[in-house]
């Protein structure tokens, strides 16, 4: 057995997110396009001869308990051994913000899914990794696998998209103090679109392959950026002041090509023709974003999603 694993845990955004319906199970039928960035958490595992999987993270705020994916993607991953002795201490370094719609807390557990599954040298292949991943959670089998992808069903249901041309550049902020949960967006969105949600099988797939088909996917360029669509923004937006201002200013900055709230927010960004551009809209912009108390980084697309790092 490996002595220690380290693995990056990088951030997504969203560049399509369409809530085609509701489904039976109470979750949201979704088309999307997800793209990894190179903001990443990173996280540290060694083996414990204890038998206890424990958890220490460099944030304070951030519960390190059975309600964390890592500890949940922990043990689930060791009752599926069938070894219940396995033991392992977990270190996880937090870049990406919590509570922001880029997928933190899931691309954590898809690393400790990944991480663990070298450590322990249990043999899981990527797809019965992906499968455990759908159960913690719906962003979590993208977290896994990264890149560029068209997430279906309620986001679990992959096909990778080609990569990116050229990888384009991002400006991300957020307000550090504000935090959009997830079911209450989604809650909003039935309350307000619910009329207009489309209702069997047959509206879902022509939907899906109307997605598969759009010009701005074949491959990803500057030149016909994506179109950015967020349905949960038209319901988020109105009623997070942050979120109106982080897009008011992200689309003041030169060289953006395109700007959206990213998952269910509140986080935004603004894609650029290279990380360059993004570079210097950020510096230029950095005061401003500030005195807003929003954080603000710059990022490129990623190419990979978890991954053991060397
Ligand atoms: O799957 P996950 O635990 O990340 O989802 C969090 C919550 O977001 C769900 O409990 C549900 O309220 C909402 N959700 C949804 N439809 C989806 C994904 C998430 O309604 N496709």
């Amino acid at each position: 057995m490996t002595a220690t694993v380290r693995v990056t845990a990088p951030a997504k955004i969203n560049l399509h997110l369409e809530v085609l319906g509701q489904r039976s199970d109470g979750f949201h039928e979704l088309a999307m396009v997800m793209q990894s960035i190179d903001l990443a958490d990173q996280l540290d595992c060694s083996n414990s001869a204890d038998g206890l999987i424990q958890l220490s993270c460099d944030q304070p705020g951030l519960s390190c308990g059975s309600d964390n994916l890592v500890m949940r993607a922990a043990e689930l991953l060791r009752q599926r051994s069938g070894f219940h002795e396995l033991g392992a201490h977990l270190h996880l370094r937090k870049r990406i913000p919590i509570g922001a719609g880029l997928a933190g807390g899931s691309s954590d557990g898809a690393a400790a899914l990944l991480a663990l599954n070298t450590l322990w040298g249990l043999g899981h292949s990527q797809d019965q990794l992906l499968a455990m991943a759908a159960e913690l959670g719906s962003d979590m089998p993208f977290c896994l696998a990264g890149g560029s992808q068209l997430c279906f069903g309620r986001g679990e249901c992959l096909e990778s998209v080609p990569a990116a041309a050229q990888s384009f550049g991002v400006v991300l902020v957020k307000d550090p103090s504000v935090s959009v949960s997830t079911p209450w967006a989604y809650g909003e969105c039935r309350r307000l679109k619910g009329d207009h949600y489309l209702c069997d099988e047959d509206a879902f797939a022509q939907r899906r392959q109307q997605l598969r088909a759009a010009p701005w996917l074949h491959p990803l360029r500057t030149a016909e950026p994506p179109p950015l669509r967020n349905d949960l923004q038209d319901v988020v937006a109105p009623q997070t002041a942050s979120v109106q201002t982080a897009l008011r200013l992200l689309q003041g900055l030169p060289g953006q090509l395109r700007t959206a709230m990213s998952g269910s927010g509140p986080s935004c960004f603004a894609l650029f023709a290279n990380r360059l551009d993004a570079d210097q809209a950020l510096n230029a912009a950095r005061d401003g974003f500030a005195q807003a108390g929003l954080d603000a980084w710059s990022c490129s697309f990623l190419a990979h999603g978890a991954k053991l790092m060397p």
